[in-house]
C-alpha cells in the first residue's frame, strides 16, 4: 500500500514537471495519470494475432490543482511518432481516458496527453504505450513460427543472382524503439562495406554478392521496458531466420521447365484421349457395318 503511495507520488512528480516545462504560466496545476500501458495484441509477428491475449489498457491523465480535480472542458492525446490525434473519453472520475482494447503493436509509442483547464490553459504530460518486438509480416510475405526455438519465426528463402544485391527484411515494430542485430551463421554480422542496414524500411542490403554470402541469417530484435510501472525493466527479443541462396543467372529456368513439362504431359493425354475416342469410334462403326451386313443377309436366308 505504501509502495502504491510512492509511486502515485512519483508519478504526480514526473508530471509536475512535465507541466512546468511545457506549460509555465500554469505552475499551479499539476498532471496525474498512469503514466504507462502495455499493448499485449500479436505474439511474434504482425498476423499472427495472439487470441487469448488481454486487453490493452488505457492511459489516463488528468489535472489538479491541490486536491480538486478538474473536469476537462476538452482533452485529447497525441501519439508523437505520426501526431496522430485521439479524442479522450472524459470518464465519471474527471479523468481523460485513451482506451486501446484489443490493440495492435502498431499503436504503441510515446503519446503526449493534453487537457485543457478552467483558465484555458492547456496542460500537457508525456505517456507510454509499450510493446515487445513483432516482425511486420502481410499477405505476399508469410512467416512461420519456429517449433524448435522460442521467440523465432521462419520467412521465406531469399533467392539471389551473383553480382547483384541481395535483400533481406526484417521490418520491426515495437516501443521502445527496438534494437536489431544481424547473425550470418550464428556469427555477428558486421554491417560494414558492401553490407548496410536500412532501420527505417528494415532491409538488410548486401552489394556484390558472392557465392560466399550465401547462408542463414538472423535478424533479433530487443527492447526492454518495465510491465508494471513500479516494476524491473524486462528485456523481450524476437528472432528472424532466412536463408540466402545464391544461384546463377538461371534461377527462372526450373519453374519454366516444369511449366513446360505440364504442358507437354497436356499434350499427350489430350493426343492420346483423341485417338482413343477415334478407335472406339471405329470400333463402333465395324460392329454397325457387321450388323447392317447380317441384317442385310437375314430376309436372303428366310428367303430361302
Ligand atoms: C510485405 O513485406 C515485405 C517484407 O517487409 C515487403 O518487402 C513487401 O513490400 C510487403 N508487401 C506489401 C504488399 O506490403
Amino acid at each position: 500500500m505504501q509502495k502504491r503511495g510512492i509511486t502515485v507520488l512519483a508519478v504526480a512528480v514526473l508530471f509536475a514537471l512535465y507541466v512546468q516545462n511545457e506549460a509555465v504560466s500554469s505552475s499551479r496545476y499539476i498532471a496525474m495519470g498512469n503514466l504507462q500501458t502495455v499493448i499485449h495484441g500479436e505474439t511474434l509477428f504482425s498476423t499472427d494475432i495472439d487470441e487469448d491475449r488481454p486487453t490493452t489498457g488505457f492511459l489516463w491523465c488528468q489535472v489538479r490543482e491541490g486536491t480538486i480535480h478538474y473536469r476537462p472542458t476538452w482533452a485529447r492525446f497525441v501519439r508523437i511518432r505520426d501526431q496522430k490525434q485521439f479524442v479522450a473519453d472524459i470518464g465519471n472520475d474527471n479523468k481523460a481516458y485513451l482506451h486501446f482494447g484489443k490493440s495492435k503493436a502498431e499503436a504503441s509509442g510515446k503519446y503526449r496527453c493534453e487537457v485543457k483547464v478552467p483558465d484555458n490553459s492547456i496542460i500537457t504530460g508525456n505517456m507510454f504505450a509499450y510493446s515487445h518486438p513483432i516482425v511486420k509480416n502481410n499477405d505476399s510475405w508469410s512467416l512461420k513460427k519456429d517449433d524448435t526455438e522460442p521467440s523465432t519465426v521462419v520467412g521465406p528463402t531469399v533467392y539471389t543472382a551473383l553480382d547483384t544485391t541481395a535483400r533481406i527484411p526484417c521490418p520491426i515494430i515495437g516501443y521502445p524503439e527496438p534494437n536489431i542485430l544481424w547473425y550470418k551463421d550464428n556469427i555477428p554480422l558486421e554491417i560494414e562495406g558492401r553490407v548496410t542496414f536500412d532501420k527505417v524500411n528494415g532491409v538488410l542490403s548486401i552489394g556484390e554478392i558472392t557465392e560466399q554470402d550465401a547462408g542463414n541469417y538472423r535478424c533479433e530484435a530487443t527492447n526492454q521496458f518495465p510491465v508494471q510501472i513500479d516494476g524491473p525493466e524486462q528485456e523481450f527479443i524476437v528472432k528472424l531466420k532466412q536463408e540466402l541462396k545464391v544461384g546463377d543467372n538461371y534461377g527462372w529456368m526450373l519453374p519454366l521447365a516444369i511449366i513446360l513439362i505440364i504442358l507437354i504431359l497436356l499434350f499427350i493425354i489430350i493426343f492420346t484421349c483423341q485417338r482413343c475416342a477415334k478407335y472406339k469410334a471405329d470400333q463402333y462403326n465395324v460392329a454397325e457395318r457387321e450388323r447392317a451386313l447380317h441384317n442385310d443377309q437375314v430376309p436372303l436366308k428366310n428367303s430361302v
